[in-house]
């Protein structure tokens, strides 16, 4: 599918997103895809005259664990309905000092530790290697931290993302392995999600909101699920009002984009058209 002239918006929102506030015209719709069912509905809407599309990653009640989210069906679907430009939202752990619990980091890398997902669009009979040396659209990037600045969200532009495999939080020495290697926050699901964006030629970045230090801190208790859903709870106002004010300012921009994320497999493709 060739992209909309105009952006569509699509949200893929995890713990602590469960919602878009201000969304008009609202249906929620199943989409069907070649890779199986995404991991809910689709919710399609407006914000302020911009096409939204969104959809709740482990599905409305939190029922799908991260290893098995149907990462190719939800972009897919996100595509095939029209969306030109993937915001992702989740919740991390932190693995610096300086990026305590409530900060939003835009992140602008990824270290993928994952090993338990499908992780391409390509390999039956057509190969691709797409770049994954910048995942992040910095135009997308741009205007959410513009976002956070706004409406006055701890934030920090730019920073890694180690994307474990869960469900089980980290060791110690994973934690400090991690902390070694320069990362700045750790969750279980960006990854294969940036990876597949880019394959769809689709922009994409991150939002991730830290709910925890992990268990490296030695002046914190070791994360548990009640610290990061009670973070979490004090935080989704935050997230859905960021959400509602980046979105419109997204809708004012023409595609393509002009970093070239509609265009990432114009030297990723490896087999021979007649092959
Ligand atoms: N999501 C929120 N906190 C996390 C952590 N410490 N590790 C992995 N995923 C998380």
């Amino acid at each position: 599918m060739s992209p909309s002239p105009t952006p569509v918006i699509g949200i893929i929102g995890g713990s602590g997103l469960y919602q878009i506030d201000g969304l008009e015209n609202v249906v929620w719709r199943e989409v069907a895809t070649p890779f199986g069912a995404p991991s809910d509905a689709l919710c399609f809407g407006t914000l302020e005259g911009t096409p939204v599309v969104f959809l709740p990653r482990h599905g409305r009640g939190h029922r799908i664990a991260p290893s098995e989210i149907n990462f190719r069906a939800n972009i897919d679907a996100l595509k095939r309905s029209g969306v030109t430009d993937v915001l992702s939202v989740s919740a991390v752990g932190s693995l610096r000092e300086d990026l305590p619990p409530g900060t939003f980091v835009v992140v602008d890398q990824f270290i993928d530790r994952t090993f338990a997902r499908t992780k391409s669009f390509f390999g039956t009979g057509c190969v691709a290697h797409v770049s994954m040396a910048r995942p992040v659209c910095s135009r997308l990037g741009d205007a959410v931290m513009g976002g956070c600045e706004v409406l006055g969200i701890p934030a920090r532009r730019g920073g890694t993302y180690l994307v474990m495999e869960g469900p089980q939080f980290s060791s110690l020495a994973e934690s400090e392995l991690y902390r070694s290697w320069g990362c700045s926050v750790i969750g279980m699901t960006n990854m294969p999600e940036a990876k597949l964006a880019r394959e769809a030629e689709l922009c994409y970045a991150s939002v991730a909101m830290v709910t925890d230090f992990d268990c490296w801190h030695q002046g914190h208790d070791a994360v548990t699920v009640d610290q990061v859903v009670a973070v979490m709870t004090a935080n989704s106002g935050k997230a859905r009002a960021l959400v509602k004010n980046t979105v419109p300012r997204l809708g004012k921009h023409t595609v393509p984009c002009v970093h070239g994320c509609q265009r990432a497999l114009d030297h990723a493709l490896i087999t021979a058209p007649d092959a």
